[in-house]
């Protein structure tokens, strides 16, 4: 029996190509997002036996339906990718963009990765891979607070359930991918556009299944961004928040 995968925000960009990726790999894909027309397209494309959820992560009562429907899947690779950024100063962002992002970037993987790991857990096997971003490994993000605050929430979280499970030998893994700039539908939905050079969904895709694969925490799928990281560890606090608040104003640049 093929194993079974469940990903999150697998109508667009890097969720989808993480669905084709592992379906190319020989899992059944449960795919799920808001747009049915998208999901249904993708599961044309990836056969039969794909399972199309229509759910809004954003929405808690959701969250705990998405793990209801498919709880006896016997799902061995859960990735939440659901996600949006928005870009603009503290004060000026709308509060309910603000809160929708918390509830879809931290509330919805929080809760989606506790329900499903109790059964990986329980029988000692499964991978979840969280979608963070490079910057959830920064200081903070001027002009981009709440994104960046919700992605560091995620790599932390992630950090501290890899611990408890390798410290108790635990065959699960957890990891979190933090990828930079990604060619997607993200700068759409968050009405800016980058201002330093993207890459492909795709390649974000098979760096991050080879990675979790690979038992991998942390997944930095560019070697720019991963050089970008080490220096900033070493950069005064003051120094990268300004270089930090710089590029993402830029994006503000249509
Ligand atoms: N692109 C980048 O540069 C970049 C870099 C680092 C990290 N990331 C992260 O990568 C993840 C995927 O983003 P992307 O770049 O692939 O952008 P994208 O093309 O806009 O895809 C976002 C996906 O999330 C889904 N989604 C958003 N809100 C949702 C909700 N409330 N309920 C269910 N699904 C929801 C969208 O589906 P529906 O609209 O159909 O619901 C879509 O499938 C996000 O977590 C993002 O923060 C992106």
């Amino acid at each position: 029996m093929a194993k079974t995968a469940l990903v999150t925000g697998a109508s667009s960009g890097i969720g989808r190509e993480i669905a084709r990726d592992l379906s190319a790999r020989g899992f059944r894909v449960i795919i799920s997002a808001r747009r049915e027309e998208r999901l249904r397209e993708l599961a044309k494309e990836l056969g039969d036996n794909t399972r199309v959820i229509v759910c809004d992560v954003s929405d808690r009562e959701e969250c705990l339906r998405l793990y209801e429907e498919t709880k006896n899947e016997k799902i061995s690779v859960l990735v939440n990718c659901a996600g949006f950024g928005a870009v603009g100063s503290f004060d000026e962002l709308p509060l309910d963009t603000e809160l929708k992002m918390i509830d879809t970037n931290v509330t919805a993987v929080h809760m989606l990765t506790k329900l499903f790991l109790k059964d990986f857990v329980a029988a000692d096997r499964g991978y979840i891979m969280n979608i963070a971003s490079s910057a959830g490994l920064m200081y903070g993000g001027p002009m981009m607070a709440t994104y960046y605050a919700s992605k560091t929430y995620v790599v932390s979280l992630t950090s501290a359930i890899y611990e408890e499970l390798r410290a108790r030998n635990s065959r699960v893994h957890v990891c979190a991918v933090c990828p930079g700039p990604v060619d997607t539908e993200f700068n759409d939905v968050a009405n800016c556009k980058f201002g330093v050079s993207s890459i492909t969904p795709q390649f974000c895709a098979k760096k991050a299944l080879v990675g979790m694969f690979g038992r991998k925490l942390i997944i930095i799928p560019e070697k720019s961004i991963k050089a970008l990281y080490a220096g900033a560890k070493f950069a005064p606090r003051g120094m990268v928040l300004k270089v930090t608040g710089k590029v993402q104003k830029k994006k503000l640049d249509k």
